[in-house]
């Protein structure tokens, strides 16, 4: 995106302040408050993270705060933990015990819930399971299961043996597992029959075993079965590798599986995500850092209470259901709401009807879904009592002013904040938002920098642009939860966090601030595509498209959509022999859903004769983008190939 279409988006001037009944409970409760922390957490790093951790278990306290060697940072250096004494052994000494840490409800309205005491059985239960089955410290697990309260046993059943869980979203397809599996080298895998989705079962099972049949996933010992849908999913059980979870836990066992201490910087999990090239990068968090971000954002972003009931709405599979489901809330004592299915089954009131059966008090969901509802008009929440609701966020990609306007007046009833968190896979924790007792917001900004993070918008050069110029959103200073490296490529880490501008962490997102220091990100300005919400690296569509034996070449690009924030449309060329029509579009659109996980099927695609090409062979993008904008391409075209493809891409689209 060039700099003058960042600088002429969102001219935006609403502005919200903190409902006064809201700063009167809040934590942080004052604009001047939150600036003299803000400030504290750049001036005395030492003092702020000592007092904002104190409520977590450190087993030794650390020495020295933070060691920078850009790209490498190291926090809380000789501090030992485990993160699970900090979510749950902590809570068992107070009222927190009895407390609900998670409430799940089923696709079908079935409910079970789960108190921190239970939590904490279940979790050491499984962690002496996964032990006896040989899982050790440093080995890693991959998790490949719905939203069940399971998926967070297995997680924090890994990090009580500092074992390193890789989380694999259930809408990945088969040779997607395989992948990460290969790369984390992955010794045991946790899985479930299946879950629903959309009244659909989706099985799990089953797409692990054919993973899991590759010679690439060797690395695989041990594979545990959660036994969710029973019947209605059967399973086959690989003797030797499978094992059912409930023949392995015993229920009656003493669940006494001590937490095994870990340096601050040892690794906690691997979150694969989309980058630029074709292969999806391995974010590595540690835990000292990860706990600190998580904990201290969960609480005051979402100005955790003793009696809020909070809903993140994310899958556990991405980074915003380890941060905001998982160990942000728990470290903190929270209530959590989880759903296993679809936002809109049976209908588009089953949000709302979750919210007031559950009196949820703080709703945090994504542009996308916020969108959809939007769309499908005011009656669905008019139906149910949202009364319960006092806080509403917001995550994953921009939010348009009038999806926030929406949101604010249609689900928070004009009395909620409406907070907009800016963040991503590789900061681990939220990074910008308008602290909701403190800070004014501003539809369509994602706000102030939280504590112990600079952020800046700069040119390729890296100097800060002015006010209301668009630029290279970067972040100036190391933050406790920053990824510590791409899991074995640390160069790639470098590369692609470092290299862009010097001294500074690139987010690979285009930005302004305002006249008020208030944060505006348009998106990505790098390839990669954020669809839906979905990450998704054009270079993977792209090589995963050339595998397929009909395409010669193909280019990914995303272009806007109203619902989805972005689409993704492919050009593609074919190998001779082959035909271009709906039943090809079809079969590759089968093949990326194949090969990737359907949610990265192409909006469209489109055939073209060959692509438009710089003479030094590169596509061009930047007109590609325009022609799936329908556009009219403004840019210099001196540089390419043969203009009459650009002509033929255009008249195949009339
Ligand atoms: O482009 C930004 C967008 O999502 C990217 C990060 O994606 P991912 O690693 O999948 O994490 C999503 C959940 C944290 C960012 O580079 N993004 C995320 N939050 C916002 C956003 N864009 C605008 N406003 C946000 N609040």
């Amino acid at each position: 995106m060039s700099h003058d279409a960042i600088t002429s988006l969102l001219k935006e001037s609403r502005k919200f302040e903190p409902p006064a009944e809201f700063a009167r409970k809040a934590r942080i409760s004052s604009r001047e408050a939150y600036d003299a922390l803000y400030r504290e957490s750049l001036d005395n790093p030492e003092s702020f993270w000592r007092r904002e951790t104190k409520d977590l278990v450190f087993r030794t306290p650390w020495t020295e705060t933070l060691e920078w060697n850009l790209p490498h940072a190291k926090w809380f250096l000789g501090a030992t933990l485990n993160i699970t004494e900090s979510c749950l052994d902590r809570h068992l000494s107070t009222p927190v015990r009895n407390k609900a840490a998670i409430i799940w409800e089923g696709e079908y309205g079935e409910t079970r819930t789960l108190t921190y005491a239970q939590l904490h059985r279940e979790t050491l239960l499984l962690a002496d399971a996964l032990a006896k089955l040989g899982v050790e410290k440093g080995d890693r697990v991959a998790i490949y299961m719905g939203m069940v309260p399971e998926v967070a046993v297995a997680m924090l059943a890994c990090a009580r043996l500092g074992a390193v869980h890789t989380v694999i979203f259930g809408g990945f397809a088969a040779d997607a597992i395989r992948d990460r599996v290969h790369d984390s080298q992955a010794k045991v895998v946790i899985t479930q029959d299946g879950g629903y989705r959309r009244g659909n079962v989706l099985e799990l099972k089953s797409t692990v075993d054919k993973a899991l049949a590759q010679p690439q996933a060797k690395s695989v010992q041990k594979t545990i079965v959660l036994r969710h849908l029973g019947d209605k999913c059967p399973v086959q059980m690989t003797e030797g590798r499978d094992v059912w979870w409930h023949d392995i836990v015993d229920p009656n066992g003493h669940a006494t599986r001590e937490a095994t201490i870990v340096d601050a910087e040892h690794p906690l999990f691997i979150l694969y995500t989309s980058g630029s090239t074709g292969k999806p990068k391995g974010v590595l968090h540690t835990t000292a850092g990860y706990l600190a971000g998580v904990h201290v954002t969960s609480k005051y972003v979402f100005d955790l209470q003793d009696d809020d009931v909070y809903w993140c709405t994310a899958d556990v599979g991405w980074v915003t259901g380890h941060s905001y489901i998982v160990y942000g809330p728990l470290s903190n004592g929270a209530t959590c709401l989880m759903y296993e299915g679809a936002p809109n089954f049976p209908d588009w009131g089953r949000f709302w009807r979750l919210i007031e059966r559950h009196r949820v008090t703080i709703l945090y969901t994504a542009p996308t879904a916020i969108r959809a509802f939007m769309r499908q008009g005011d009656e669905w929440p008019k139906k149910s009592d949202l009364s319960s609701l006092r806080l509403l966020g917001s995550v994953g990609e921009p939010i348009n002013p009038e999806a926030w306007i929406w949101y604010h007046q249609n689900i928070g009833g004009g009395r909620c904040p409406v907070v907009d968190t800016w963040w991503q896979t590789e900061t681990g924790a939220i990074l910008m938002t308008t602290v909701p007792g403190a800070s004014a917001s501003k539809p369509g900004s994602t706000g102030l920098p939280m504590f112990g993070v600079v952020p800046d918008v700069v040119t390729k050069e890296g100097q800060s642009v002015g006010a209301n110029q668009g630029g290279m959103l970067v972040l100036r200073k190391p933050w406790p939860s920053m990824m510590r490296t791409v899991w074995g490529d640390d160069e790639r880490f470098r590369r692609t966090y470092f290299s862009d501008v010097e001294g500074c962490y690139f987010t690979g997102d285009g930005a302004r601030r305002d006249e008020d220091g208030y944060f505006w990100v348009v998106g990505r300005i790098d390839d990669v595509l954020n669809v839906a919400g979905h990450r998704i690296g054009t270079a993977e569509i792209e090589s995963t498209l050339v595998s397929h034996p009909a395409v010669a070449e193909a280019a990914a690009v995303g272009r806007p959509d109203d619902l989805k924030g972005q689409a993704l449309v492919v050009f593609v060329s074919l190998r001779p022999g082959f035909t271009a029509g709906d039943a090809l579009a079809n079969e590759l659109g089968n093949h990326v859903g194949k090969e990737i996980g359907k949610f990265a099927k192409p909006d469209n695609i489109r055939f073209a004769d060959s692509l438009p090409k710089t003479r030094s062979g590169k596509i061009m993008r930047r007109l590609l983008k325009d022609v799936a904008a329908g556009r009219e391409t403004t840019g210099d075209t001196s540089t390419l190939e043969d203009l009459s493809v650009l002509a033929k891409l255009r008249t195949s689209d009339e």
